[in-house]
């Protein structure tokens, strides 16, 4: 019983920490802003505050949703949305992270949207990241593998390529589905364990340079500012 009660509190803190850290983040929202939709169950926070400001009638923006999960979200609270056909740099990206260092380097892709999340936050003059305090490591790999979309034609030599650098890839599988899980983009996801990382940076490069790799989790130099939320407050990294 005790051992339940134990998990339940720790369930709630953290998500009433990402409510927290998804309102503060919001603040950033200006009026008449373009701004990039993030995924996951953080950035969702965030998705539905922006569709409450708006309803409300004290907000107006565009979205650009970086997945079918904020695309259909954003939809469901009310958020006009565009492309980046039509706006290719965004006023803003918030976005949630699996871990984060303290130089604000990130590992995301937990949710399989690393591609458009990378592409949407490269497009954006700000970004900023929304997380519970348990994200933060002290290196990137430590708790979180790293995850790389590949074009399926490639899923056997790529995954070779990534063992010759020292990883461990794993297939992702669906869960409702059996295989592989398919990205937006029509593509697999490997998630790599290659311990904790020394040099993010380099790791992103070599991976990719391997042949059929499309994108990485490895987010290096993207953020500008993270929240972390903690039971009791929020913490402010910034660049
Ligand atoms: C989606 O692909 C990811 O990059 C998410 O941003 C990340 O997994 C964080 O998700 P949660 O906010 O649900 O932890």
């Amino acid at each position: 019983m005790g051992k339940w009660k134990l998990r339940l509190e720790k369930v709630s803190w953290r998500e009433e920490a990402k409510k927290r850290v998804a309102l503060e983040a919001v603040k950033h929202v200006e009026d008449g802003f373009v701004v990039g939709l993030g995924s996951g169950s953080t950035a969702a926070y965030v998705i539905q505050e922006i569709g409450r400001l708006m309803r409300q009638g004290s907000l107006r923006v565009l979205g650009v949703p970086s997945s079918s999960q904020a695309m259909l979200l954003a939809v469901r609270s009310g958020i006009p949305l565009t492309t980046l056909d039509e706006y290719p740099t965004l006023d803003l990206v918030i976005d949630g992270a699996d871990e984060v260092d303290k130089k604000l380097d990130m590992i995301k892709g937990g949710g399989g949207a690393l591609t458009r999340e990378k592409i949407v936050a490269s497009a954006a003059k700000q970004v900023v990241i929304v997380a519970d305090e348990t994200k933060l490591v002290e290196k990137l790999g430590t708790s979180f593998r790293v995850p790389v979309e590949i074009l399926p034609f490639a899923l056997a030599t790529a995954t070779a390529s990534i063992k010759e650098l020292g990883g461990k890839p794993l297939l992702r599988e669906g869960k409702g589905k059996v295989g592989a899980v398919v990205t937006d983009n029509g593509n697999y996801i490997v998630d790599v364990d290659f311990g904790a990382i020394t040099d993010a940076e380099e790791l992103n490069q070599l991976l990719k340079l391997i042949p059929g790799v499309i994108e990485t989790g490895l987010f290096i130099g993207i953020a500008d500012i993270v929240y972390l939320g903690k039971p009791d407050g929020i913490i402010k990294l910034e660049k």
